[in-house]
């Protein structure tokens, strides 16, 4: 290459070109006839003296013309300029030798500036081609899918990062053989199994930034039919400050998939009752405890109190959110702990409570029954007692639709928290509880667990054929929570709207496609529903109007409630059945607070035994104490 070169041979190039233009300026002036050989060849060296003079003072005999530009042109047309000025001074008024045709200086000047610019644009255009040629025999092939704006700042991006596209699929009849950016749209997405055949790419690239979930869902099907690695670019939203980069491209989740597009929110409603104050998450290393905090954190709280029993989550919560500036407080604390919460509540002088804390596994508190009450219930009913009485102010439950005509014990958990937050008396704090169904990806949910079982097992357990679940992302569900709790009365039972339910059979099988394992390699097996599980989950009771609220996805629900000294009552029996630990017994009580709970005490005798000992004497001393402190 040219900047290789030793400078000398710059020079011997740049000085032929001098004497070549020269030479034909010669000619043309004179119609190719050569007049006066002698003049010429005595003017000649003059002319390339001072020509080179003229270069060296602009630095023109370095070889890195695979950046000339602009400033490069300019300081050629000076160098030539002053080269031009030099010889005519030098030759009218120094040697006075007028022999010269004025038109014979113009003409070399011209030839003189185009071959010195000429050769440096032709070597750019040169070293570029070459290096494009090489580079595309490393680089990877990419069948784009689309072939609108994010395609087109795609194909900008890719060769920087090593790829190449050689074709575009797009289903708009108008865009069938159109190019963009020098390639050609090969067919339909339907027909990219055929353009994968012609082109044979390493990779397909699907750019369709706003693609809604169900287009999303088809491109995926056919990619995976293509057997090739796909990925795609990240949604609009992401894409809003920046163009696309190859880095973007990520891997299909399950979230595209999902049966309907995720619900944007404004926020703003919220900023102003979480600015400035102290707020309190419970379960604050789960799932959605953690996710709660996150977002809190980006209303200024004054001080964000992170409560769970679980020791290392909590650590790693720690550390997720150190970036912030914001107070933070991490308390190992224990919510059925009396005294524990009301020290942290008045240490800190918590104003509002997000309680997410709970049991939340279904089998498991089939078998627990004791602690799913001491937890989801009595837990719940002492921690907004002690915050009723540290004067705080809002108090938002975290509820979930298997509380709607529950089959298992731990909805029926879950129910009995609406009761409490529904019937309880207004006081000074406003109480609401928000309902909503399962969150994508979260603890022990579905989806780890079936990405795990397609790792190591190449198989999927899925309980039933036809068993169907409501869907949200775990940020999504928060931010209605967040929303929820801008706008809900004291004693509301608010719904988030999460569209359609999903069949979990489809959602198996997206993710085998999605893991890239070839169709046919992992088998799905059916178990039958397990204990308490239910078929299809609802997000309404029978009885309950769903009324619309300011927020587009948040119902309020109007239905009958038990009084709350009926409910106190039940509860005092439920308290002392949880402490007698006979587990019939203790759903026989809960089916009296909760109609709905589809039990038969028939089965009872053969019922779920409780695997545990009965409620520990330190419990029942607590539950006595706290009641006497009441
Ligand atoms: N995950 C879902 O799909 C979903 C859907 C709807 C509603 N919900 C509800 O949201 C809440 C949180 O669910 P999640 O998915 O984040 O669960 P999770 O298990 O990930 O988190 C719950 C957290 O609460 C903590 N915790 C439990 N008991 C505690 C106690 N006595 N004291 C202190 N900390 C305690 C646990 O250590 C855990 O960190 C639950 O009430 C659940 O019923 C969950």
């Amino acid at each position: 290459m040219l900047e290789k070169q030793r400078p000398w041979a710059i020079f011997l190039l740049e000085l032929i070109l001098i004497v070549l233009s020269g030479t034909v300026a010669w000619l043309l002036r004179f119609d190719f006839t050569f007049p006066q050989p002698a003049l010429f060849l005595r003017t000649l060296p003059l002319l390339v003296l001072l020509r080179m003079a003229a270069m060296a003072r602009f630095h023109l005999f370095h070889g890195y013309w695979r950046y000339s530009g602009i400033s490069d042109a300019l300081d050629v047309i000076k160098a030539v300029m002053l080269g031009s000025l030099a010889f005519l001074l030098v030759e009218r008024w120094i040697l006075r030798q007028a022999l010269l045709p004025i038109s014979f200086y113009f003409l070399e000047a011209m030839l003189t500036a185009l071959a010195l610019g000429g050769i440096r644009i032709l070597s750019r255009v040169w070293i570029q081609r070459s290096e494009q040629c090489a580079k595309s025999q490393t680089a990877k092939s990419v069948v784009v899918v689309g072939a609108g704006c994010g395609a087109a700042m795609l194909l900008r991006e890719l060769p920087r990062s090593g790829y190449t596209a050689v074709a575009l699929v797009d289903d708009d009849p108008a865009k069938a053989s159109v190019a963009l950016n020098g390639i050609r749209v090969a067919g339909s997405i339907a027909g990219l199994p055929t353009v994968v055949d012609r082109y044979h790419p390493d990779e397909i690239m699907i750019a369709i930034p706003s693609a809604t979930s169900e287009q999303m869902r088809r491109i995926t099907e056919v990619c995976h039919r293509t057997g090739v690695r796909f990925r795609t670019v990240p949604g609009l939203a992401d894409l809003i400050h920046g163009a696309v980069t190859v880095d973007q491209m990520r891997e299909v989740k399950l979230e595209d998939l999902l049966g309907r597009d995720p619900v944007q929110l404004n926020l703003d409603s919220v900023k102003c009752q979480i600015a400035g104050r102290v707020i309190m998450v419970t379960g604050a290393a789960g799932s959605i405890g953690s996710e709660l905090c996150r977002q809190l954190l980006s209303y200024s709280p004054a001080k964000l109190v992170c409560v769970d029993q679980a020791e290392t989550p909590l650590f790693y919560l720690q550390h997720a959110t150190s970036d912030s500036k914001i107070e933070k407080v991490y308390c190992v604390a224990d919510i059925t702990d009396r005294a524990r919460m009301r020290e942290i509540l008045e240490q800190h002088h918590v104003q509002t409570i997000f309680h997410a804390a709970a049991y939340k596994h279904v089998p498991l508190m089939e078998h627990n029954l004791q602690e799913a009450v001491k937890n989801n219930v009595f837990g719940l009913l002492s921690l907004m007692e002690i915050a009723c009485q540290c004067d705080c102010e809002d108090f938002l439950l975290i509820s979930s639709d298997k509380a709607v005509t529950p089959s298992s014990f731990m909805g029926c958990t879950k129910r009995i928290g609406e009761l409490i937050v529904a019937a309880r008396p207004s006081g000074r704090m406003r109480c609401l509880c928000v309902r909503f169904g399962n969150v994508l990806g979260s603890q022990g949910s579905v989806i780890p667990l079936f990405q795990e079982q397609i790792r190591s097992k190449r198989q999927i357990t899925v309980t039933h054929p036809d068993i169907t679940r409501y869907f949200m992302t775990i940020p999504e569900a928060v931010s209605l929570v967040l929303q929820a709790f801008a706008i809900g009365n004291n004693g509301d039972i608010l719904v988030l709207d999460m569209g359609e339910p999903v069949r979990i059979l489809d959602m198996a099988k997206t993710l085998v496609q999605l893991s890239g394992i070839p169709p046919g390699e992992v088998e799905i097996v059916f178990t039958g529903l397990r204990p308490g599980e239910k078929l299809f989950e609802e997000l309404f009771y029978d009885f309950e109007r769903r009324l619309n609220t300011a927020a587009q996805k948040i119902f309020r629900t109007q239905g009958q409630l038990v009084s709350w000294p009926r409910l106190l009552a039940h509860l005092e029996v439920l308290r002392a059945e949880s402490v007698a630990g006979v587990p019939h017994r203790i759903r026989a009580e809960v089916k009296e607070i909760v109609p709905q709970y589809q039990w038969q005490q028939t089965e009872d005798s053969q019922d779920f035994p409780s695997q545990v000992p009965a409620i520990s004497p330190l419990y029942v001393f607590d539950i006595a104490l706290a009641n006497a402190h009441d």
